[in-house]
């Protein structure tokens, strides 16, 4: 039985503007936004009598049942969402920093109210992959998720590739285009898919891991001399996010940019599209493909869960539940091609192995083999170093 949803909606911009057009075109969602929360005073597409300044407006308003969490402060959405729970309303969120941060305490909190928290707009825009992982994939044996999670940086990975434009040309359509984030390092250096990946993870595995157990870094430090390598071999570069069960009870994670082959599905995932291949030990290899940013595309998957919400929907966090608890290392191998300018860069880097070395007056290169755990230990200090690298 479904009932109609009042909703009160916390921001205005890309995703929040986008989710107003989709509910307005929809025609089956019995769902009203009754108002919304912004933070400046400023002209808008709306009348000015539709939206407030204090969140408490929203947040002990007894008529709304569901708060749409959209605004791009994590530790304000973190209020907000927490805040909404207790106080008895269901929370759809597009956050993914604040959940890759609080999901531990939020899951808590949902069973300690009954209050539902969907998200499945905070991971691949419309793509919906939180809810088949949970639901689809509840009983089968996951072996890996592999994706394209962040399409700005795969806007701008296209545009270079494909179309031979700058990387900072690129990044500002991305950014005219509402694709990327208000600050750009979220996205091209790997920060977004980041946080996409612990939510991932969580359902496809059951284990929520903190951000700084991860290696990330992203595609910032590209340059004409790591496209040319890749040119030169008929590969593309893509920046990816993978977790995979290994060993006998192990699991590893990453988000790293990737030399990819034609034959490999996400070769041509372009523009700011997303795509996410599902391995399982029954069925081989899945492929999930769609939009994964913009105001339309991630305010369907916000409508998505509203509509879910209609019909009492929860996440069950199934994998936590009924599967045994797997342990997490960045004690595995993965083989790298690594570009240096100076030799003082290319000596933090502690290769267990290297099979191939490229000096010339112009550019250096290795691809040898390397542990997670030691380029986690240089997580922080990758991005100023004048390296790339990229898994083979
Ligand atoms: N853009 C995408 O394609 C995309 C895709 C998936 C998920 N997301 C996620 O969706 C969320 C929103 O992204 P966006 O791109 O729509 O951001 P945005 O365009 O920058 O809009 C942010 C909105 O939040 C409002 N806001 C900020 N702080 C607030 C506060 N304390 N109280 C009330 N309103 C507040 C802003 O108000 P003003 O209008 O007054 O400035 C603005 O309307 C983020 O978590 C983002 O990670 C975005």
């Amino acid at each position: 039985m479904r009932n109609k949803l009042k909703i009160g909606l916390f921001g205005f911009g890309v995703v929040g503007q986008g989710l107003y057009q989709v509910l307005q075109k929809s025609k089956t969602v019995d769902a009203e936004i009754q108002a919304i929360c912004v933070k400046n005073k400023k002209q808008r597409a709306l009348a000015e009598d539709n939206f407030v300044y204090k969140s408490d407006f929203l947040l002990d308003n007894d008529d709304l049942d569901v708060i749409v969490e959209l605004i791009d402060d994590a530790d304000e959405a973190y209020a907000i969402v927490k805040t909404a729970l207790l106080n008895g309303k269901n929370v759809v969120s597009g956050n993914k920093k604040m959940l890759a941060e609080h999901l531990g305490e939020l899951i808590e909190l949902q069973k300690k109210t009954g209050q539902s928290l969907l998200y499945d707009a905070s991971a691949c825009g419309s793509i919906p992959v939180i809810r088949s992982i949970e639901e689809y994939y509840d009983n089968d044996l996951l072996s890996s998720v592999t994706g394209i999670l962040n399409g700005s940086s795969n806007y701008i990975l296209t545009q270079i590739f494909r179309d031979g434009r700058s990387y900072s040309e690129s990044l500002n359509e991305a950014q005219d285009l509402g694709f990327a984030e208000s600050n750009p390092s979220f996205d091209v250096d790997g920060f977004d898919s980041l946080f996409k990946l612990i939510i991932i993870s969580l359902h496809s595995f059951g284990i929520l891991v903190k951000s700084d157990k991860i290696i990330n870094f992203g595609i910032s430090n590209i340059m004409p001399q790591d496209i040319r390598y890749a040119k030169e071999k008929g590969l593309n570069i893509k920046l990816v996010a993978k977790v995979w069960k290994h060993g006998d009870n192990k699991l590893s994670m990453y988000v790293l940019p990737h030399l990819v082959s034609r034959d490999e599905y996400i070769y041509n995932v372009e523009d700011e599209f997303n795509g996410v291949v599902i391995e399982g030990e029954f069925y081989d290899k899945q492929f999930m493909f769609g939009k994964g940013a913009g105001a339309l595309p991630t305010g369907s998957a916000v409508l998505s869960d509203i509509t879910a919400l209609s019909y009492q929907y929860k996440y069950e966090y199934k994998k936590q539940k009924y599967f045994k608890p797997l342990d997490y290392t960045n004690d595995v191998e993965i083989e790298i091609y690594l570009r240096y300018n100076k030799l003082v860069d290319f000596s933090h880097f502690n290769f267990e192995n290297i099979s191939e070395k490229y000096s010339s007056n112009e550019t250096n290169f290795v691809v040898g083999t390397i542990k997670l755990s030691s380029l986690l230990d240089l997580k922080k200090i990758l991005p100023k170093l004048d390296v790339f690298l990229a898994v083979i």
